[in-house]
């Protein structure tokens, strides 16, 4: 079992490890029936005391997550795999060692529920469909070869040249050049993770963040830290005290709508974030994936407008605002990092599709795009507003919820007795799922009580029911025993 645990952290070794194990549990890496290292082999791995692993061991066989098995091992939640089971022919594929460590994110992902608020992915409704179908059917009479043919590594230039006319609107002046398409931003996140991250290297997160830039970061064994965010965004003082013990390597942030908090960080703080990085070799990673979807004023200029020494690396995805499966990601990099990240895309998948970045070319190059977005940001702060009205009808005393100014994301907190991953599994139970703030952040407990409902890809009716079924569960786990709650 491949794990890592850092030394300087505030969280004690044993709690790592037990994070660690849950992490592999909760994703499915770990499944029933299958033994852990024993205390011994982990202690000698890990360099730690046996002690730490016992203590780790007793947290997690606590709350039910493993059995230890007298004389024979400690296994994963059943009593030990039972003898009359035939042994799965693949079983020995579980000695082979892997690079997914603690990988969380796609055990809560698109769950096949009739009420879907788990997924920060917009209402097909309310997308242009049918525009981009009918470009694709334009495409492929017109130019049938457009199959035949690899697109450019960096992208199609004619897309290229139309998203740096798009993106001035958004205050970021750039040319095709310093555009990369990447195959959504999830691959923007993985190309700058293999890129330029290594074991032992110190990456800064917000917390919470987006749960699978967390997965991928962890997968190249980096030491994880984190710094809260407040109305204002990130705290920059507590970056700063970072700083003054080791220069990280990388910043992952997403100013504006973050994701799942939903605040956006003021423009002080982005000058100051700004201001922090220059003349050190940090690099900044803003991720962006709806700031133009603002429900009262723009949010302030991006941090890659505001930088003039190549420090940050910009992304946007338009899967959130135009067509998810389309997968286009825009990647933004100045000097040599830029090239370098350019290769990767090479060595990764030779480049994105011609005909999804064809697809979309003429919207994002006309006006319809700017109607779209006019016609988006109605929409979605009417769900908004409606999903806290239903809050406010169903959800009971105690639990509260943060108003998002833009995004697809509300961020509530729990009562303190109520445990989000076991709301998160009684609400699977009633067809709703939902985004456990559990896995937003890099160890912490603090997303324990937490939860990201989207709002966006629900309509309002449904809305209400998923609610309610919600509101239910929630208010049952306040009154049960200890069942429910947190431990
Ligand atoms: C903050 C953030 N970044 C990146 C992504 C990846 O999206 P895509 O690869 O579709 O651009 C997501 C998806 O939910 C997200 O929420």
């Amino acid at each position: 079992m491949k794990m890592f645990i850092q030394r300087n952290s505030p969280l004690p070794l044993h709690q790592q490890i037990y994070h660690s194990i849950r992490d592999q549990i909760v994703s499915g890496l770990l499944t029933d029936g299958d033994q852990l290292p024993s205390i011994r082999q982990l202690a000698q791995q890990l360099q730690v005391s046996p002690m730490t692993v016992v203590q780790a061991y007793r947290l997690l066989e606590k709350e039910n997550w493993i059995v230890q098995v007298q004389g024979k091992g400690s296994f994963v939640r059943t009593q030990e795999p039972s003898e009359e089971t035939q042994p799965s022919p693949f079983a020995w594929q579980k000695k082979i060692s892997n690079n997914l460590i603690g990988a969380r994110y796609p055990s809560f992902y698109h769950w096949p529920v009739e009420y879907p608020m788990a997924d920060s992915v917009i209402d097909p409704e309310l997308l242009p469909n049918l525009f981009i179908e009918q470009e694709l059917i334009k495409l492929l009479s017109q130019d049938p070869r457009s199959l035949s043919r690899y697109s450019e590594i960096q992208g199609d230039f004619h897309l290229r040249s139309a998203i740096s006319k798009y993106l001035q609107k958004l205050s970021i002046h750039t040319s095709p050049e310093e555009i990369l398409i990447t195959n959504g931003t999830q691959q923007a996140i993985d190309l700058v993770t293999r890129t330029f991250l290594q074991p032992g290297d110190l990456v800064v997160t917000e917390a919470p963040t987006y749960a699978a830039a967390l997965d991928l970061f962890k997968s190249q064994g980096v030491t994880l830290l984190s710094v809260p965010v407040d109305e204002e965004g990130m705290k920059i003082s507590n970056l700063m005290r970072i700083f003054s013990q080791k220069t990280p390597k990388l910043i992952y942030t997403i100013p504006s709508f973050q994701n799942p908090s939903g605040v956006t960080m003021s423009r002080k703080r982005r000058q100051q974030l700004i201001e922090l990085v220059q003349n050190t070799t940090t690099l900044i990673l803003e991720d962006d994936p709806w700031s133009e979807l603002y429900f009262e004023k723009k949010p302030p200029e991006p941090l890659f407008s505001m930088d003039t020494q190549g420090h940050v690396i910009y992304i946007k995805g338009l899967s959130k605002i135009l067509a998810p499966s389309c997968r286009i990601g825009i990647l933004l990099a100045r000097g040599p990092i830029f090239h370098q990240l350019l290769t990767m895309k090479g060595n990764v998948d030779l480049g994105n599709p011609l005909l999804t970045q064809k697809a979309i070319l003429s919207i994002i190059q006309t006006e319809r795009m700017q109607r779209h977005l006019e016609k988006l940001r109605i929409a979605l702060q009417l769900r908004r507003d409606y999903l806290i009205y239903c809050l406010q009808v169903y959800m009971p005393a105690g639990v509260k919820w943060h108003k998002p100014l833009g995004g697809l994301n509300l961020w509530v907190e729990l009562p303190e007795k109520v445990n989000a991953l076991t709301i998160t599994e009684q609400a699977k139970e009633q067809s709703v799922s939902v985004l456990p703030g559990t896995i937003c952040y890099p160890y912490e407990e603090g997303g324990d009580r937490f939860l990201r409902l989207t709002f966006a890809s629900l309509n309002e009716k449904k809305i209400e029911e998923a609610i309610r079924r919600l509101g239910v569960i929630i208010y049952k786990a306040l009154n049960a025993p200890s069942a429910f709650a947190n431990a």
